[in-house]
Order: C-alpha cells, then structure tokens, then sequence
C-alpha cells in the first residue's frame, strides 16, 4: 500500500510517500524557521500562506523521488491536528480534493502519533513496548506506547515546553531563533556548575515537567551580571545542565514506574548532545537502552503521518476522513468522533 504523508501543522510543510512494503519512497520538506526568525516565533498567517506557497511543489518533488505518479497512491493522510488552524487547512485540503480527484481513502492523522510512531521507520526498530520522550519546540511529554493506538500520557509540562525554554532562554543570550542548537554549542565553551538554576519539580512525584521557572531564574541571572562572553556561556551552560537533569531524571522514573525497557526520544530537543550522552549514561547503568532516531524523523515530517496512517488503515480500512481539522485535540482522546 502506498501512503501519500501531509503535514503541515506549523511551521514545517512535510510530504513523503511511504510504502508498506518498500518503506518511505519519495520525501520533501520545508522549513519556515528564516521566515519567522524574524519575529522570534512562529507567526500563523504566514506560516499558513507559506504553506499554500510549498504544498503542491513538494509533492511532485516526492511522487519524483519516488518515480510514482498520482494514481499510484492508495491511500492520503494528513495531519488533522493539533496544530494552527490555518496551517492544518492547508494540508486538510489538499488531501480533501486528492480524496476525491482520485477516488481514494483519506485519514486524518493526530500529529503526535505521528511523532510516536515515527521511531518504527529507523534502523534500529525498537520493539514494542516503550517509554517515548516527545521534547520539541512545542511538546515535551513522556508516553508509555504499548503498540499502534495504545498510547498513555505519563507526563507533560505544566507551562514552557523545553524546546520552548532553550529558545528563550537562548533570545535572552543575544542567539537568533530558534537557539536551542546555537546554545548548545555555547553551553560546551561555558561552567555549568556556575548558576545553581532550579532543577523544576525534579524531587516531585509524578512525571510533568515545568520549565518556565528556570527560564526566568536565567533572566534573573542575565540582568544581575554584566553579559560578557564568560557569562552568557556560562549561563548557557548552568541552563542546559539544569533541563538536562530533569529530562534524565524523568525519563529514568518512567522506565522505573512503567518497568520498560526501552526508551525513545523524539523531537528537535533530542539532537541535544549533552542529553544524549546522558541518557545512553543512565540507561545503561538501569540496564535498559536508549534510541535515537535520525533527527529527519524526530522532527515534523510527512512519512510520519504517511506511516502511521498505513498501521492505522490495516487496522480499521475503514472510509475517509471527510474534511476536517481538530487544532486542539488530546491524544487520550484518539478514536473518538
Ligand atoms: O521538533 P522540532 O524541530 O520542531 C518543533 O518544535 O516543531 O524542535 C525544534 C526545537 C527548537 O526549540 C530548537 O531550539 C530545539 O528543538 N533544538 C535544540 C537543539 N536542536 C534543536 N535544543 C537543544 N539543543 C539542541 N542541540
Ligand atoms: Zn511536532
């Protein structure tokens, strides 16, 4: 069965051809972060308007790649959210009148099992049951994934998601957005044992995370020194440790709590090399293993959406989606009308 993947949910159009047999086929992306560093976050209506701008160049370039045509596919998916509204129409539509031009099912697909099913496309697979750590620009969440659809949230952040929190925190060090990676980098030449940042809700029972605190205790840190070279990588540093010991502690609890065995960490966040190195550290030492997919696949991409709409229709072949988008929409609630 051959797959058509849409996502355009924020800031990224995705479109990849994803095989059953064969695996992805055809992938095109583009990204807006130029588009809106700018404004130091993502703007909706232009994100939107760039979207319209990409779809439909992307999927030639895919079906391209894939040396597919139109009436090869079998089966279009999109992203029906959460997400912008705006944006999620754009690919809510294109998949819409695809349905109907070439008389084929159409699915829409909840964005983070997207992001939860997406480490099943690297080599290696991990194998079913594991912990999934979701830690983006926008997400940072910890789900148990029992298999396709069985998905239960562990724990979530209360307020900033840590992508989020590593991009301001970041601003604030004069880096354009997003900064995470450019802090990153600072964060290697810097003492993180300088700032004694707060390690939030680390002693805390439970599995949620809150990272607004923090960046605020980095502003607060930032206005009472002179903000030299030596400072801003040493913030930079103190910062990163404090948001890495959190997500390791939290990680490790959940493997504890849920007796897994596996962990797997997704999103913009997970290209992190300080966290990485930690957690292949503390897994270990806990006798369970870490994966890491490419971050082509950690990051919002149409063969995630393709994909999990393959194991989604084996499971149920049922009819189209009809037209529609769900710009809030819980995962627990996955399945519901
Ligand atoms: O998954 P992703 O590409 O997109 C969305 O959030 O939609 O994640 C992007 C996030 C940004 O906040 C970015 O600053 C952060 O991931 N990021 C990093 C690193 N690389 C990207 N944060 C910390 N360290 C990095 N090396
Ligand atoms: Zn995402």
């Amino acid at each position: 069965m051959l797959a058509l993947g849409i996502e355009t949910s924020c800031d990224e159009t995705g479109i990849a051809l994803y095989d059953s047999e064969a695996g992805v086929l055809g992938e095109a992306l583009h990204s807006q972060v130029d588009l809106h560093a700018l404004y130091g976050g993502v703007v909706p209506e232009l994100a939107s308007r760039d979207h319209i701008r990409r779809i439909v160049p992307l999927a030639r370039e895919a079906l391209a790649q894939a040396g597919r045509g139109l009436g090869d596919i079998d089966l279009i998916a999109y992203t029906e959210g959460p997400g912008l509204a705006g944006a999620l129409l754009v690919g809510a539509s294109v998949a819409a009148g695809l349905g109907i031009a070439l008389s084929r099912p159409v699915v829409g697909i909840h964005h983070l099992e997207g992001h939860l099913l997406s480490p099943l496309l690297a080599d290696p697979r991990p194998a079913f049951p594991f912990v999934a750590l979701l830690v983006s620009g926008g997400h940072t969440q910890l789900m148990a994934v029992e298999g396709v659809g069985r998905y239960a949230l562990l724990g979530e952040t209360v307020d900033d998601a840590a992508g989020e929190a590593f991009d301001k925190t970041a601003s604030l060090l004069g880096l354009a957005y997003p900064g995470g990676s450019a802090l990153s980098r600072l964060a290697a030449q810097g003492d993180a044992k300088r700032f004694a940042f707060p390690r939030p809700m680390i002693a805390a029972n439970g599995l949620d995370f809150s990272f607004s605190g923090l960046k605020t205790a980095a502003l607060h840190c930032v206005r009472k020194h002179a903000l030299d070279d030596r400072l801003r990588a040493d913030v930079a540093a103190s910062f990163q440790a404090a948001v890495v010991d959190v997500l390791a502690a939290k990680c490790l609890r959940a493997l504890e709590e849920t007796g897994m065995e596996r962990l797997v960490v997704a999103g913009g966040v997970g290209a992190n090399t300080a966290l990485r190195d930690r957690l292949a550290r503390e897994t270990a030492r806990a006798g369970a293993s870490v994966y890491f997919p490419p971050p082509r696949l950690c990051t919002d991409n149409g063969a995630m959406i393709a994909f999990a709409a393959t194991m989604r229709y084996r499971d149920a072949p049922a009819g189209s989606a009809g037209f529609g988008v769900r710009p809030r929409w819980d995962l627990a609630a996955i399945g519901e009308a």
